[in-house]
């Protein structure tokens, strides 16, 4: 919501927009709605860098923005300071705008997060958009909010006003309430979600998946040719049958799907016992010792 109502706020019909892929898959159709067009510009394993030649050549004389989503969701992917400065100096000499969506910012287990407007020209150029969902685990409320410089917020305001007027007020309220925890319920929902990452990724390397491992977010991202020759989707519909795990094929993460054949995601935001249980099932996948 916050996204949309930023994106329909600032740009135009005919405007293009840089997205990275894999995806997040709002963003693309985010930004169709507004009359706009993405360009895709891919992440390269293993470590989902950008090749800033890539980078440059997405841009056109109708870029108007780029987005940005750091922890990223479907890798796990923590943008370093280098690559967050590469992105700000092409908002700077193209005058763009950066939609970041920073909704996993407290799940974070290497590095730091590093919001892009905190970049020296930055802040006047970027619209911050986050979210209740993650950070206080309330996924399906769809609370959040939008940072950004009073020029920016002004028509962000006002279409967000035409959208849907305003988030349920009882939500905001217990909104107003979590702002206010302390530091250490952050540093547990960090240490928590740590626990369960380290639970699920060796599980996925003793099971045969090649594994792209998280440094934030709670997704995994594997390689299945280890396993398979089947495709991401026939791969996905076969675990759920046997052993009985649900993942999201790679595919959807693309604009490319064939980008996405090799890949399944897998999400941790799951008890330790269900954990667990998917741990013992994805070893029947293991290739038996001859
Ligand atoms: C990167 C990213 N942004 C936004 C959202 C959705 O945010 P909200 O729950 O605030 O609608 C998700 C949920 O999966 C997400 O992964």
């Amino acid at each position: 919501e916050g996204m949309i109502a930023a994106m329909l706020a600032i740009l135009d019909p005919g405007d293009e927009v840089i997205v990275f892929e894999p995806f997040y898959e709002n963003y693309g159709p985010d930004s169709i709605l507004t009359g706009s067009t993405p360009r895709y510009v891919t992440l390269h394993e293993p470590d989902w860098s950008i090749d800033p030649d890539e980078l440059r050549r997405a841009v056109t004389p109708r870029t108007r923005g780029i987005v940005v989503n750091s922890p990223h969701n479907p890798t796990g992917k923590v943008f370093d300071r280098s690559e967050l400065e590469l992105i700000a100096d092409l908002c700077r000499e193209h005058d763009l705008v950066a939609f970041t969506d920073e909704i996993y910012e407290h799940i974070l287990y290497a590095g730091e997060h590093i919001p892009l407007a905190t970049l020296p020209g930055m802040a006047e150029r970027t619209v911050a958009v986050n979210s209740m969902s993650k950070t206080y685990s309330v996924t399906g409320w769809r609370v959040g909010w939008v940072i950004a410089s009073p020029e920016l917020s002004a028509g962000i305001r006002k279409t967000h006003d035409f959208l849907t007027v305003g988030a349920a007020a009882p939500l905001q309220q217990a909104g107003a309430v979590a702002l206010a925890f302390p530091d250490a319920y952050y540093a547990k929902l960090a240490e928590d979600y740590r626990v369960r990452r380290d639970t699920l990724v060796p599980a996925l390397e003793a099971a045969g998946f090649r594994v792209f491992r998280p440094d934030g977010a709670y997704y995994v991202m594997t390689d299945i040719t280890p396993l398979t020759r089947d495709d991401d989707v026939t791969f996905a519909r076969r675990l759920i049958l046997d052993p009985g795990v649900a993942t999201v094929p790679g595919s959807s993460f693309y604009s490319r799907p064939e980008l996405g054949r090799t890949k399944v995601r897998f999400a941790f935001p799951k008890r330790a016992e269900t954990l667990a249980a998917a741990a013992d099932r994805l070893l029947k996948l293991a290739p038996t010792p001859a």
